[in-house]
């Protein structure tokens, strides 16, 4: 049986499938609800019950007490709903909101994409979940003191295992550790989540991505959280790349593309092999952007990148295509000073 949950002061209804907790059903439907653990200990999804009955789960009994319990109190990670619900509970819409946090992480999973690009997975410590919102990065702590950036390319629903996508920067200080000698179970040290790039869900622009190689990575993540609560909003991703075979994971916005009318997907290769057989898009990623769209003040831009083609894109999309400075919403894969 699934019951109608509506999110309190927010509006927003979602439904609660059987066998589901509340909270899992906010994140499937799109909805960013505050929590930690995900199993009922660190009191992080704690909200009210306004109208309706829940089944409180099970959970730690001073991170729900007695008294709170009389008061409405729920743990939404671990309550399920008896009724339909009225709750009331604060959803996060900016970084500012979701708490930084260290922890350890083993490798789950490495999977080489393409010559270059490595799949990495990482499990958290039993009954930690790290919230984020889609789009943001985390930080690896190094032994030595410095850190490196990567991306979450999973959406928050699917936090079961953290996705990274990394390229491989012959020689450099963690990517040359990850493709010659990294092996699954390694531990590493994580700090997040970080960065300003998610979504800005108070607008209801149409969206232009723009993705330059492992750019991909948080634009899959943010695309997953957008159909998951099934946005009306238009959305375009542009991902460019040098030759067919850097296009890691191509299949997936293909299918997007044929799974949600609002979604088109346009493939740029800047240096195709001739075995491609490339009958499509050339040149700059940015410039494709640049040669479909003369007016461009309407629209969302999210870019993410290499350092010059962040910097190309925010230069002609402001200078010359009238994109408010403020619409245009970038992450740029800067190297790390040591
Ligand atoms: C917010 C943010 C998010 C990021 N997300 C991702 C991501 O999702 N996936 C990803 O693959 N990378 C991402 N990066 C880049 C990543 O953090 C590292 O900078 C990169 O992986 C290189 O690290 P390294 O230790 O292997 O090389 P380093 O030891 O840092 O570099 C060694 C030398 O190689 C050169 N170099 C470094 N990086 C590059 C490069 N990209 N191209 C050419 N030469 C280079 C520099 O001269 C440098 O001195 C992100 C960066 C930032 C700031
Ligand atoms: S108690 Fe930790 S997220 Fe619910």
């Amino acid at each position: 049986m699934s019951y109608q949950v509506t999110i309190q002061p927010s509006g927003h209804q979602f439904t609660v499938n059987e066998d589901e907790s509340i909270l899992a059903a906010a994140l499937r439907e799109g909805f960013t609800l505050p929590y930690g653990c995900r199993n009922g200990a660190c009191g992080s999804c704690k909200g009210k019950v306004l109208q309706g009955l829940v089944d409180h789960g099970k959970h730690q009994e001073n991170t729900l007490k007695k008294e709170e319990i009389a008061e409405g109190k729920a743990l939404f990670c671990v309550a399920r709903p008896l009724s339909d619900l009225v709750i009331e509970v604060k959803e996060i819409r900016a970084a500012g909101e979701v708490p930084v946090r260290i922890m350890p992480c083993r490798v789950q999973k490495l999977e080489k994409l393409a010559d270059d690009v490595m799949l990495m997975q990482l499990k958290l410590p039993a009954n930690e979940r790290l919230q984020f919102l889609a789009g943001q990065y985390i930080d690896f702590l190094l032994k030595d003191g410095k850190r490196r950036s990567y991306s979450i390319a999973n959406p928050p629903h699917a936090d079961e295992l953290m996705e990274l996508h990394l390229r491989h920067v012959p020689g450099g200080r963690f990517t040359e550790h990850v493709f010659s000698a990294m092996k699954e179970k390694e531990i590493l040290r994580i700090e997040g989540p970080h960065g300003s790039f998610f979504i800005r869900e108070e607008s209801d622009r149409p969206i232009i991505f723009v993705a330059g190689g492992t750019g991909f990575a948080p634009i899959k993540g943010m695309l997953e959280h957008m159909f998951a609560e099934q946005s009306g909003r238009q959305m375009i991703l542009y991902w460019g790349a040098r030759a067919k075979k850097d296009l890691y994971m191509a299949e997936l916005p293909l299918q997007w593309q044929q799974q949600h009318e609002n979604f088109s997907f346009i493939p740029v290769l800047s240096d195709p092999a001739h075995e491609d057989q490339w009958l499509g898009r050339t040149g700059f990623v940015h410039q494709a952007v640049l040669d479909d769209f003369r007016d461009l003040s309407g629209y969302e831009i999210y870019v993410c990148g290499a350092p010059v083609m962040v910097d190309a894109a925010r230069d002609s999309f402001t200078k010359t295509r009238g994109l408010p400075e403020d619409a245009f919403i970038a992450d740029s894969f800067t190297y790390q000073a040591d």
